[in-house]
């Protein structure tokens, strides 16, 4: 039988080869010989077909012998039956011309130069047979000076060869525009905002165009030093959610650089400048090197053996004294997932006690129960790459370029194609200029704002019947708390018009796939978890569950957050979410662990508090968090801390709580350890040691283990893989997962047998069966009713792109130089009133306390609203916010706290801050 291979094949060099659709003729050349077998220099794998340089040219035929015609391969659409030459005389002359001609306005010293490490000119130059270029140069004709402005990115713009690839990568990967090619012919030059250096510019340093540059004329600090590297080592990013994928080149225990990798599913090639630069904080003269227990109220160095000895003893004491229920462990979302497994394994299999909880608690717990509740999965339903497939995103209290930059990035990159953003939060984030609708509520009235955006879906009669009767329950009930709504009562606490409303829930409700992302302005909130349950009910009503490129989406804080939750740090909830007070579940982990068991759920971060000033908490154990500077309403934890008998801290650094404990243990950072982490899409991704841990510190995990061997509980030796295994028998949604078979690019839950994951969840029926619909009714925060008469401002709070939560490790980097301190945003006409101006120090009081800082007029928030952010501990801005929480998961209300703000007199300022002021 002859095969049709016109409708197959193409081929390369006379052989006939498959091709995908859509193939570029470069594509389909890379992919069958290789990348390189065919010379470029403006292509990038990262950026959108340019066809500028022409490096690339191949001749193309219809037919083997017909007629050739030489055309730029990284531009051309390949067609079925195409003959593709990619060497032939002509073609060979021509590259080794145009190369030659680039050359001559390079600097000549390339040909031969040994450390240029990452020049792909030279590369192609040998490439295509150049030895010495024939035209007289010796330098670039524009003769360009050095920008060293920057703590990550240099500028030697000399050896530019205006290939645009910066260019593109700062508009096609990031979307921030800031690099341009200016001026014409001979005179075009690339220039940074408007030619200015990069720390001038609105450069987010994101460092896309330097790993995108050929020649490194933009160029990576750090990675000159890595042509040294004898070592790449593909890891996770410690950050955020996202889990950006990371190359670390080191040399011996020496981190040289990091670059993102090409192949990565999750950032493509990207990432911010916290995972490609900020990693200067692993070998910080301020790193803890040695076990610290406090004898007399000072702290002593002690060896591991020492401590290890010290905290058994003491332990074991309060345990026979009081009770395991006395002991209690605050996990971390920094650490792995074995890590944070076993945590909680020590606390329950060693105390008999539920007192688990971790970060989580003061972030997402909201979206854990509130899509729990709706759905029967606390997770993501779809993923980040969904977003290529959507025709709408909707995005609630949440900041993505600031705190998730990575998919911030592609949210914007989406929106410049042309699909719609609507943007529901009180600020003018980044993103606003971008949307088509922005809904700017008062802080604190989501539930208000949703509820009107349900009802004009509803009004619309834009609901997906179809979806409502076959999958959902309870909708009889949601659809009459949406009819009996007090639409001017509504529009009066949000503060949005109605018709922006309408405008932009009927948006949203028209798409054939519309997607939903929200964050930490929708959970921390004292009804954040009815806001996630009214935007599970808004996904539902329109159908937007169980299909590509629709979905809830929550942009998880931190690396792990998902893990530590997955694997049991939460008191009412054990390994793989199952319910401790169930008598199934009591029973299965009895079994499991062949120990007694507390089937009572534990204390909640804030319960543990009150615990703890009540005399019932005894014994505290906290993995890898800082809540001193964290955690709201400072004063109250601190006298909580001070109030235990015992406090452990494993910390990579002495951070404020570490200053309260009793013993404190130096951990290894997320560079020195392996592990996994679980981003906020569900993806299970391995995390691989770069370095060992420095000296005399050990990994979070081994610290565990190593204590619970010490007290007698049974655990194996730690290995990461082995922990994973553990964790792949009691969590049925890992059933699958295996250090092996999570590969590269990781796999999201639930894992199946042989390892086989899992993109979208619900799609043809809900975890819980029928998807939950529930309706709430607004109700004012607490926080708001007790004390707005006195404290009129609402302050909100946030993060910013440079800087990581509390800054523990990122005010230990370059990033450091670029945001030196936290600002207070105010409306103008708040400022006049007040008689403020930006720079000028404040004070912002509430009625737990009162903290200084400079302000900055801004209109991003609107008058009587205040914002800041967190991650300078000289501001301790928690030790303003409140108490107050969600009802029902105890998650701090950070975003609505009653404030009132006023200039402080220079005279009244500590010497130290005038004199700061003045120079
Ligand atoms: Fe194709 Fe430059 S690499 S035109």
């Amino acid at each position: 039988m002859v095969q049709d291979l016109s409708t197959l094949t193409a081929f390369i060099d006379g052989e006939p080869m498959r091709f995908n659709d859509g193939d570029t003729v470069l594509k389909f050349i890379d992919r069958h010989r290789g990348r390189g077998h065919v010379p470029t220099l403006c292509d990038a794998p990262q950026l959108e077909p340019y066809g500028a340089c022409r490096v690339c040219s191949v001749e193309v035929a219809m037919q083997e012998d017909g007629p050739r015609r030489v055309v730029a391969s990284c531009h051309t659409p390949l067609t079925a039956g195409m003959h593709v030459f990619t060497e032939s005389p002509k073609i060979r002359k021509l590259r080794r011309n145009i190369v030659e001609l680039v050359l001559t306005d390079h600097p000549l010293d390339c040909l031969t130069c040994e450390v240029s490490g990452n020049c792909e000119l030279q590369t192609v130059a040998a490439k295509v047979g150049i030895r010495q270029v024939r035209y007289p140069s010796g330098a670039n004709h524009l003769n360009r000076s050095k920008d060293r402005s920057h703590p990550y990115m240099t500028s030697e713009l000399s050896k530019c060869i205006n290939c645009s690839r910066c260019v593109r990568a700062c508009d096609e990967v990031q979307g921030q525009h800031v690099l341009s090619m200016h001026g014409r012919g001979f005179n075009a030059r690339i220039i940074k905002g408007l030619d200015q250096s990069f720390m001038d510019s609105t450069c987010v340093s994101c460092g896309a165009c330097s790993q995108a540059c050929p020649t490194s004329a933009i160029s990576d600090v750090f990675f000159s030093k890595s042509i040294e590297a004898t070592r790449k080592t593909r890891t996770v990013c410690t950050y955020c959610g996202v889990g950006c994928n990371l190359n670390v080149a080191t040399k011996g225990s020496e981190v040289l650089s990091i670059q993102a990798p090409t192949d990565s599913e999750v950032n493509h090639s990207h990432t911010c400048l916290k995972g490609r630069y900020a990693f200067k904080f692993v070998k910080h003269p301020d790193r803890l090197r040695k076990p610290l227990i406090r004898y007399n109220g000072h702290f002593t160095e002690a060896t591991w053996e020492e401590a290890y000895d010290y905290i058994a003893k003491n332990l074991q004491r309060i345990k026979e004294e009081h009770g395991g229920n006395a002991v209690g462990g605050i996990s971390s979302a920094r650490c792995t997932n074995e890590e944070n497994y076993l945590m909680q394994k020590f606390i329950r299999v060693g105390f008999g006690t539920n007192n688990i909880d971790a970060c989580a608690r003061v972030c997402h717990s909201p979206t854990a129960w509130g899509m729990q509740k709706a759905f029967g999965t606390g997770a993501a339903t779809n993923s980040i790459e969904d977003l290529e497939y959507t025709n709408c995103i909707l995005i609630t209290g949440a900041n993505p370029t600031e705190g998730h930059p990575v998919t911030g990035s592609k949210i914007k990159q989406r929106v410049m194609k042309g699909v719609p953003l609507i943007v529901i939060d009180p600020r003018e984030i980044e993103l606003v200029p971008y949307a088509k609708h922005h809904l700017q509520l008062r802080p604190g009235t989501n539930v208000a704002l949703l509820d009107m955006f349900a009802y004009y879906i509803l009004e619309a009669g834009l609901i997906d019947q179809d979806f409502i009767k076959k999958r959902c329950e309870n909708w009889e009930e949601f659809e009459q708390g949406l009819r009996n709504l007090n639409l001017d009562e509504s529009e009066r606490t949000h503060g949005v018009p109605r018709e922006k409303v309408r405008a932009a829930a009927i948006e949203y409700a028209s798409a054939k796939g519309a997607m939903a992302f929200h964050g930490l302005g929708v959970t921390e909130h004292s009804h954040g978890s009815k806001t996630v349950m009214t935007i599970a009910d808004i996904a539902m009503m329109t159908g937007n569950i169980g299909r590509p490129g629709v979905g809830v989406l929550p942009l998880r804080g931190q690396n792990n957050v998902q893990g530590a939750a997955d694997m049991g740090c939460q008191p009412h909830q054990g390994a793989g979410y199952l319910q401790v007070n169930d008598e199934a579940n009591h029973k299965l982990y009895e079994e499991f662990y062949g120990a007694h068991m507390s089937n009572e759920i534990g204390w909640k971060i804030p319960q543990m508090y009150d615990a703890a000033l009540a005399g019932k908490l005894k014994a505290l154990w906290i993995m890898g968090e800082d809540v001193v500077q964290t955690d709201p309403n400072t004063e109250h934890v601190k006298s909580a801390l001070n109030a235990l008998e015992f406090l452990v801290v494993q910390e990579l650094f002495m951070t404020p709580t570490a200053e309260f404990a009793d013993v404190v243990l130096p951990a290894a950072s997320f560079l020195e350890k392996s592990g996994t982490f679980t981003n906020g899409e569900r993806r299970v991704q391995r995390v691989n040691a770069v370095i060992p841990p420095i000296p005399g510190t050990k990994s979070d995990g081994q610290i565990v283990c190593d204590i619970m061997q010490r007290m007698g509980i049974p655990q194996a030796d730690y290995t990461p893989d082995g922990v994973l295994a553990e964790i792949a028998r009691i969590v049925p949604f890992f059933k699958g997962a295996t250090w092996e078979n999570l590969t590269d690019q990781g796999t999201q839950w639930p894992i199946k047998e042989g390892g086989i994951g899992t993109e979208i969840l619900h799609v043809d029926s809900f975890k819980r069966g029928l998807g939950k619909f529930h309706f709430f009714r607004f109700q004012e925060s607490k926080e708001i009713e007790k004390h707005h008469d006195e404290f009129p401002f609402i302050l909100t709070t946030g993060r910013i792109l440079e800087h990581y939560n509390c800054g523990t490790m990122t005010r230990r980097t370059g990033n450091a130089q670029i945001v030196t301190e936290d600002l207070l945003a105010i409306h103008p006409d708040d400022a006049a009133k007040k008689g403020i101006e930006s720079g000028d120090m404040v004070r912002i009081f509430s009625n737990r306390g009162e903290v200084n800082m400079k302000a900055k007029i801004s209109t991003e928030v609107k008058p009587g609203i205040l914002y800041t952010t967190f991650h300078f501990p000289e501001n301790l801005v928690n030790m303003v916010t409140s108490s107050e929480c969600d009802e029902d998961t105890m998650c701090p209300e950070y975003k609505v706290v009653a404030v009132d703000v006023e200039k402080v007199p220079a005279s009244s300022m500590p010497k130290k801050q005038r004199m700061m002021e003045i120079a």
